[in-house]
């Protein structure tokens, strides 16, 4: 094995993998298990339907992933039949290959050969009462269902209308990026909906830290990441990919590799950028020459300055010094790069702390092939 990653750590940045704790989104967690709490007493005052709604990369499928792993524990111990399953409904076509998942995920070796979508379902709550279980399902990328199905969801309907006849055995977590319940053609639905209180938002910079830096350790062997790459990396993933945890693991996973290929023990804040230019493309690289000649001028110098410092962040006392610069026009042009996404400017503890984002490398290149074109 090499210097950067522990045995099966890369495979720990997969989303597959679900960590024991969820930085930041405890309480979520919790709001489910109370929802459901009920179904542990026994009793039966428990919402239909719940609805997960937030971007991209904030947690959603994961929190419900905990919630099932704690439901499902409370509920072995107790000697209560709850049934978790999670569905992916990106790929599901029609009514009918949705039925079919849900019905196979709660009997799993039953035949379901001429039966219609909402026979298969009727056959799944009846299976549910002849054997006193409980059935929790999550239908995930709800809204991409929706979308394709252009609000004509008939089966979904049919679930929640059965509720209100005989007794509830299925529950449904609808989860998704937009909110999709405003598609629910019919009003009623959307009032049995019920929305959680705690909020998927993107995650700041630094609940990233947290959240990455818990993985980190899972991950890579020790020191392999220090607390300035870590708040680089958050920094990243909060200003590129819009606070989503998701975007932020896939960065540390190309920075290990980009490490482990450069033969090296430590992941530095070169390896960091060089994953960035990947993830995002190098098209900042054509803007970089539409730079007024003083403003190019400065940002090689700055490169320079990370190329040997081989740091991720500099206080900006430390880069006047470097620069030989006059205060006022470097904040000018900072704040110029800042807009441009290239540098980082970070206000922390009374400082001002600078981070490049794109590669050195990169930019010595640019360079050279501007030098050539002159
Ligand atoms: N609070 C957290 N703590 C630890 N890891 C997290 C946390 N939130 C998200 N992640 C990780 O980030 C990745 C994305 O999370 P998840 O898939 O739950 O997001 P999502 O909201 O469902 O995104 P999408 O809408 O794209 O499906 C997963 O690998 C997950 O492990
Ligand atoms: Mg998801």
């Amino acid at each position: 094995m090499g210097r950067i990653f522990k045995v099966d750590g890369a495979s720990k940045l997969s989303p597959s993998y679900l960590p024991l704790e969820l930085p930041h989104r405890e309480q979520h967690i919790q709001e489910l298990l109370k929802i459901f709490s009920p179904l542990l007493e026994r009793e039966k005052q428990i919402p239909w339907a719940i609805m997960i709604q937030g971007p991209s990369g904030t947690g959603k499928t994961s929190v419900v992933r905990a919630f099932f792993r704690a439901i499902s524990n409370i509920a072995s111990e107790r000697g209560i039949k709850i049934i978790t399953n999670i569905i992916n409904c990106r790929f599901m076509k029609s009514d009918f290959s949705l039925a079919q998942a849900i019905a196979l995920s709660v009997m799993p070796s039953v035949s379901l050969r001429g039966f219609s979508a909402t026979e298969m379902i009727q056959n799944v709550m009846e299976y549910l009462r002849n054997n006193e279980s409980y059935l929790i399902l999550a239908l995930d990328d709800f809204d991409s269902y929706t979308i394709r199905k252009k609000s004509k969801l008939k089966l979904v309907y049919d679930i929640l209308k059965q509720q209100e006849i005989i007794d509830s055995r299925l529950f449904i977590i609808f989860i998704g990026v937009s909110d999709y319940t405003l598609m629910f053609e019919e009003s009623w639905i959307r009032n049995y909906v019920w929305r959680t209180k705690s909020k998927f938002e993107p995650y700041s910079w630094s609940e990233l830290k947290d959240i990455l830096g818990k993985r980190a350790k899972e991950v890579f062997k020790d020191g392999v990441v220090d607390e300035s790459e870590l708040i680089f990396v958050s920094r990243i993933s909060s200003k590129f990919g819009y606070g989503s945890a998701r975007y932020g693991l896939e960065l540390l996973l190309i920075s290990g590799m980009e490490a482990e290929w450069e033969g090296n023990n430590k992941i530095n804040s070169e390896h960091i950028r060089l994953s960035l230019a990947k993830l995002e493309g190098e098209q900042e690289a054509a803007e970089f020459s539409n730079f007024s000649e003083d403003l190019r001028e400065f940002a090689l110098a700055l490169a320079e300055v990370f190329e040997e410092e081989d740091i991720s962040y500099l206080t900006l006392s430390s880069l006047l010094s470097r620069l030989k610069k006059e205060k006022q026009k470097t904040m000018e042009y900072l704040n110029r790069l800042n807009l441009e996404g290239i540098v980082d400017l970070l206000e922390f503890g009374g400082d001002v702390y600078i981070g490049l984002f794109l590669p050195s490398k990169l930019i010595s290149l640019m360079k050279q092939r501007d030098d050539t074109l002159t």
